[in-house]
C-alpha cells in the first residue's frame, strides 16, 4: 500500500478520484455482502471461516482502492491551493492508512473465532468493530466526495 508524503500543500484532482471511485464497484459489493453477515452475531459465528475470508477480501482491496486514490486522485505541490480544502485533503488522505489497519485488526480478532473461546462474546465484539468500521469507511467516503464537489466549484468559479 502507498505511503502518503508528508510535503506542504496536497489538493486532489477531482475528476480522477470521482472516476476511481466510479469504477471500484467490487470493493462496495464486497461491503454489501458482508453488511448480510456481519451485523448478526450468529452468523458470524456460524459462518466464522467464510467471514474472515469476506474480511481479508474487503482489506485487499481496500488497499488497491486507497493506493488507487493516492496515486492518482491526490497530488502534492500544487500551483495553486485553498488552505481549507488543503488541510482536509490531508487528513483524507490520512485516514486511508487508518482504515487499512482497523480493517487489519478486525481480521485478527475475527481469526480469534476459530479456537472456539469465548466466542459468543467475540462475534459480539466483533460485529460492534465492524458496525464502527463501516460508519469511519462511509464518512471518508462522503468527505471525499464532498472535497471532490468543493474542489470541482472552486475550478468552475462558484461562489467568487
Ligand atoms: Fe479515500
Amino acid at each position: 500500500m502507498a505511503i502518503a508524503s508528508t510535503t506542504s500543500t496536497v489538493t486532489v484532482n477531482p475528476a480522477f478520484l470521482k472516476e476511481i471511485k466510479d469504477v471500484n464497484q467490487d470493493l462496495w459489493q464486497i461491503v454489501a455482502e458482508l453488511g448480510e453477515v456481519a451485523n448478526n452475531p450468529y452468523l458470524v459465528r456460524s459462518r466464522r471461516y467464510q467471514f474472515v475470508g469476506m474480511l481479508e477480501d474487503l482489506r485487499d482491496h481496500l488497499a488497491l482502492h486507497f493506493a488507487l486514490e493516492e496515486a492518482y486522485g491526490y497530488f502534492d505541490e500544487p500551483l495553486r491551493v485553498d488552505p481549507r480544502l488543503c488541510e482536509r485533503a490531508k487528513e483524507l488522505r490520512s485516514q486511508h492508512r487508518e482504515l487499512y489497519l482497523v480493517a487489519c485488526d478486525l481480521i485478527d480478532h475475527a481469526m480469534q473465532l476459530h479456537d472456539g473461546q469465548n466466542i459468543r462474546a467475540l462475534a459480539r465484539q466483533v460485529v460492534a468493530e465492524y458496525a464502527e468500521f463501516r460508519a469511519q469507511l462511509q464518512q471518508h467516503e462522503q468527505d471525499e466526495n464532498a472535497l471532490i464537489q468543493e474542489e470541482w466549484d472552486e475550478d468552475i468559479g462558484v461562489g467568487d
